[in-house]
């Protein structure tokens, strides 16, 4: 079995073939991992989670999940973007399900066939996320941290090796947001492997083993997370 999760080398991505938004990326994330990457808005923190996806496709270099660089290749990767992307007219278990298209279809998620064993793997993961509560409410009716929680449970709902979570916690505040990271670490179990993209150092220290900085495309430094403070982030930034 491969050490790393996620590997990504020589990575380069430009949107326009003139100028280009990261460069010269090296990689490695480990299989039960957890990594942080902070960087100013800007920086290319965005694009490099979606070219994890498989979202975008690298100029240059190659990405390797799970021992795999098929661009075809299907891995279990639960994207949880900026704006969440949760369908706010649906219930949050509607939105959870979505989760669960890989195994039942588009189609059969579009008509909300869903089989009973989905629907309990469902209410298992939002109780999980601790919202199981608020399962029939519409997405649109809870609040940012519920609604994080939802997130949270439809990328379970995945099935993932992998989670990818994108200024993940940002909008909240300190204490909902320390709960809904301790609730992330809690179900990721041991096997799976998280980065999270954030502003926050204290964030990253506190939940993640490494750190990795990005500025204008470029990855400026990997750092242990337990040594990471704003005069170590001020100096790299320099
Ligand atoms: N679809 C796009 N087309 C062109 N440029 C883009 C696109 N998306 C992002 N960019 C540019 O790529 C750079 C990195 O953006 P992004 O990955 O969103 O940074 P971050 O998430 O760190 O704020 C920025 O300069 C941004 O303007
Ligand atoms: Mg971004």
């Amino acid at each position: 079995m491969e050490e790393y999760a996620i590997e990504l080398n020589n990575v380069w991505y430009s949107p326009d073939g003139n100028h280009y938004t990261l460069k010269n990326i090296d990689l490695k994330v480990r299989r039960g991992a957890c990594l942080a990457l902070i960087g100013p808005s800007g920086s290319g923190k965005t694009t490099l989670l979606k070219i994890i996806t498989r979202l975008i496709k690298p100029s240059n270099g190659f990405v390797i999940v799970r021992g795999s660089n098929g661009w075809l290749e299907k891995h279990r990767v639960g994207y949880i973007p900026q704006q969440l992307g949760l369908v706010r007219s649906l219930t949050a278990l509607e939105n959870v399900l979505i989760g669960a298209h890989s195994r039942i279809g588009y189609i059969g998620t579009l008509f909300s066939v869903f089989p009973k064993k989905e629907m309990k793997l469902a209410l298992e993961y939002l109780d999980m996320a601790g919202i199981s509560h608020k399962a029939e409410r519409k997405v649109y009716t809870l609040s940012g941290g519920e609604r994080q929680r939802v997130a949270i449970a439809r990328a379970l709902m995945q099935d993932p090796e992998i989670i990818l979570a994108d200024e993940f916690v940002s909008n909240l505040d300190i204490v909902t947001a320390r709960e809904i990271m301790d609730m992330m670490k809690r179900v990721k179990g041991t096997d799976m492997s998280l980065i999270i993209t954030t502003h926050d150092i204290n964030l990253a220290r506190y939940y993640s083993e490494t750190t990795v900085i990005i500025k204008d495309g470029i990855k400026i430094a990997e750092i242990s997370s337990n040594v990471l403070d704003h005069n170590k982030v001020k100096e790299v930034f320099a």
